[in-house]
């Protein structure tokens, strides 16, 4: 079964803490946040510390874009805290190869965050985060995306082809491009944001799908934050979201 990730797209740390309190309790729900660019900037380390002691995993997406040696450092402190991370595929092979490095070098010298209780919970012989890499963003649609000629879909399925060979565990996408992702790299994970449940607005996403029709193309996370955030009744739009992707 797919994975759920709430985005935690939120301007302050009280207000996160909440609403991750409240969703933890979901049943049937391995609890997944994300924290992306705005939260952290806030917070800083610290929130996702107090996120790990709710029993969160965390997909810290802070999307990794500069030269090789940069982006190392930055997947080094990063993957002390992080379940998941990701950076841009457009950052090219040698930065995508240098962050895989870094995570080995980590594991090597047994830096990473190692706890009993995360063993165990991670289900993995290791802690390494998996590595993410972002291909064309969801809100991208034709047209839209500077200098490139190919449209958003043909991109993300071009990248996607490198990532695998580049050390990347998975790629994010958009729901629309799983089968065609898989069908080229079977091994790459894909995770999808652009989620919409039936009804509800694509905001600023332009390539979006259903959670029930990104889990039936084959997308092993989804990653969902305002149709749940902007939910009157966030417990209530988590569990019937799972109950679409489940049933
Ligand atoms: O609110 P919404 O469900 O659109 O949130 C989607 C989340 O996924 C946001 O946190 C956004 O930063 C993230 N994301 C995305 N497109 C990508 C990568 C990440 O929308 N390509």
């Amino acid at each position: 079964m797919a994975t759920l990730i709430v985005a935690l797209d939120l301007p302050e740390k009280d207000a996160a803490l909440a609403l991750a309190e409240k969703l933890r309790r979901v049943d049937g729900w391995i609890p997944w946040c994300k924290v992306g660019l705005e939260l952290f900037t806030v917070c800083g380390p610290a929130l996702l510390e107090s996120l790990n002691k709710l029993g969160y995993k965390i997909f810290l997406d802070l999307k990794f874009y500069d030269i090789p040696h940069t982006v190392a450092g930055a997947v080094r402190a990063a993957a002390f805290y992080a379940d998941m991370l990701t950076l841009h595929c457009q950052g090219g092979e040698r930065m995508c190869r240098a962050a895989r490095r870094m995570l080995e070098t980590l594991a090597h010298e047994g830096s990473l965050r190692k706890t009993a209780e995360m063993l165990e919970s991670s289900g993995r012989p290791d802690v390494s985060p998996l590595l993410f890499g972002v291909t064309a963003l969801t809100s991208f649609a034709a047209g839209e995306m500077p200098g490139v000629a190919l449209t958003p879909s043909a991109f993300a399925v071009y990248l996607a082809a490198k990532a695998r060979a580049w050390g990347l565990d998975g790629v994010v996408c958009a729901g629309t491009e799983v089968k065609r992702i898989k069908a080229g790299s079977p091994g790459l994970a894909c995770l999808c944001p652009g989620i919409r449940p039936q009804g509800f607005a694509a905001d600023d996403q332009r390539r979006v799908m259903t959670p029930r029709e990104a889990v039936q193309a084959g997308a092993d996370f989804l990653v969902i934050g305002r149709p749940i955030l902007s939910a009157s009744d966030p417990v209530g739009t988590l569990s019937g979201i799972l109950q679409e992707i489940c049933s």
